[in-house]
């Protein structure tokens, strides 16, 4: 495993709030392009795709869906999000235990064993379903500063990164369904969306 990028802590409780694409945008569906700048513009990409992530709160936020046709991501598959009740009858919400990691022009291989498990996507509100994935994955990628980086991963960090980096091959995870239950739920979605 490769260690955790430590300074990725400091973005993520100060940042914009980015908008979040909904499925069926064109964007959701296109191939992303390959990050080859490594630079300012990408940091601060990350910084607020990260803070758009937890505010929304997600596991993972790909470039796609905030509109830009870049290979990365980012996750946390650990942190902890607590609502606090305050006696007055406000609610605080509290996050702990965060674990951001950023992946850059990432190439899964060596996909092994199965699992299921369910799954939601913040560009597809209100839908969960169960998808099939890879039980343990191997991830080259590379990091903010463009070195490049080795990991497996398997479980739910193996699930993250699979529906991710659909997301740069413009899939999003209803297209891992069986064609019965996609057809269904997009039905169901699309109309809900009509509706607000
Ligand atoms: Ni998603």
């Amino acid at each position: 495993m490769s260690a955790i990028n430590l300074d990725l802590k400091d973005y993520i409780l100060e940042g914009e709030l980015l908008n979040i694409f909904k499925y069926p945008s064109p964007v959701l569906k296109k191939v992303a392009d390959p990050v080859t700048d490594f630079n300012d513009d990408l940091k601060l990409l990350v910084k607020n795709m990260l803070f758009t992530m937890y505010k929304a709160p997600g596991i993972g936020l790909a470039a796609p869906q905030v509109g830009l046709s870049h290979r990365l991501f980012v996750l946390d598959v650990e942190f902890q999000r607590e609502e606090i009740h305050n006696p007055d009858g406000d609610c605080e919400i509290r996050l702990s235990h965060f674990k951001p990691r950023v992946f850059i022009n990432p190439i899964i291989s060596d996909l092994e064993g199965e699992i299921i498990h369910e799954e939601g996507c913040l560009s597809v509100p209100g839908v969960y379903e169960d998808v099939k994935r890879a039980e343990k994955i191997t991830i080259n990628y590379q990091d903010l500063d463009g070195k490049s980086h080795k990991m497996e991963a398997e479980e739910m960090l193996a699930i993250c990164l699979q529906h991710e980096n659909d997301h740069l091959d413009g899939v999003v995870f209803l297209e891992r369904l069986s064609l019965i239950k996609k057809n269904l739920l997009t039905k169901k979605y699309l109309k809900k969306k009509k509706r607000g």
